[in-house]
């Protein structure tokens, strides 16, 4: 990613506030560090708070401004609690990127109702309970925003094993459309980021094997993604830049959604 797009008008977040969630580690905490580079105040929000604090302290020496926030968006009391948070900042979260989730790679009949439910509960009802309660806040204070779902590319294709997270984001690109229809009376677009394949702590088990490698050798651009690679899909959808792009499902993905392998 250049300097002179990232750095280009449109795609500023200067006076807008940004909240992440499952902004602890992996791609959140990557996506925090962009949007506060691009001007946004962003509020890091996850459970394990002290993870938190050591991005917060990061972000803050490279001159921009975060704040961490302790949520479970599997608790409609603690999602609650996080809005009212910012709103005691002074501030109302216009960017939202729905981030956290989870997942269990266990074959369809091994999974367990528990692991069916802590997939669904954190990335699709997790989802809803963020965006709607982001909306609520935004129509409240009669402000305009920009809602980015993180889906996956495995909710338009499947894989072995990962029955339940494949349905689930399945669930979250038809939220996004959804919601993209009924939020445009209030100026509130909805979008999704449908990755491939990033090393993070919720795949580097596998991606680093054997099968991994051969998975990576079937993607057209015969490589998985860099953080880095969901910088400028990320910044278009969060800024002005994409103002006419509502109910988007933009994958980040070297080609493997479009292989046929
Ligand atoms: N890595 C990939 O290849 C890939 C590809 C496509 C899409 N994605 C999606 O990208 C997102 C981030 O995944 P990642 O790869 O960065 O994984 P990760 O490193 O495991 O990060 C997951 C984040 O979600 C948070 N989280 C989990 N449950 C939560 C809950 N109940 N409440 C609040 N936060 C919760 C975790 O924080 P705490 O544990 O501190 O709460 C953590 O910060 C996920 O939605 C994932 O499905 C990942």
């Amino acid at each position: 990613m250049s300097a002179t797009v990232l750095h280009h008008p449109l795609f500023s977040l200067q006076g807008r506030t940004a909240l992440v969630t499952g902004a602890s580690s992996g791609i959140g905490r990557h996506m925090a560090k962009t949007l506060a580079q691009a001007g946004a105040h962003v509020i890091v929000a996850a459970r394990r708070a002290d993870k938190l604090q050591t991005l917060v302290d990061e972000i803050k020496i490279s001159g921009s401004q975060a704040t961490a926030v302790s949520l479970d968006v599997t608790n409609a009391d603690s999602v609650k609690a996080c809005f009212d948070q910012i709103e005691a900042l002074g501030l109302v979260a216009d960017v939202i990127i729905s981030n956290a989730g989870t997942t269990v790679a266990k074959p369809a009949l091994d999974q367990t109702e528990q692991d069916w439910d802590d997939v669904i509960d954190t990335n699709l009802k997790g989802c809803w309970m963020v965006d709607t309660e982001a909306a609520r806040r935004l129509v409240k204070h009669k402000k305009k925003g920009s809602i980015i779902n993180i889906a996956s590319i495995l909710g338009e294709r499947v894989a072995g094993a990962v029955v339940s997270y494949s349905t689930s984001k399945a669930g979250v690109i038809q939220f996004t459309k959804a919601l993209a229809l009924e939020f445009a009376r209030y100026g509130i677009r909805v979008n999704a980021l449908l990755p491939g394949y990033v090393v993070t702590d919720l795949n580097r088990d596998f991606l680093t094997s054997e099968a991994g490698k051969k998975l990576e050798s079937r993607v057209p651009f015969r490589r998985f993604c860099e953080m880095e690679d969901l910088d400028g899909p990320l910044l278009l959808l969060a800024s002005e830049a994409s103002q006419a792009m509502t109910g988007t499902t933009l994958p980040v993905d070297w080609g493997h959604l479009v292989s046929s392998l």
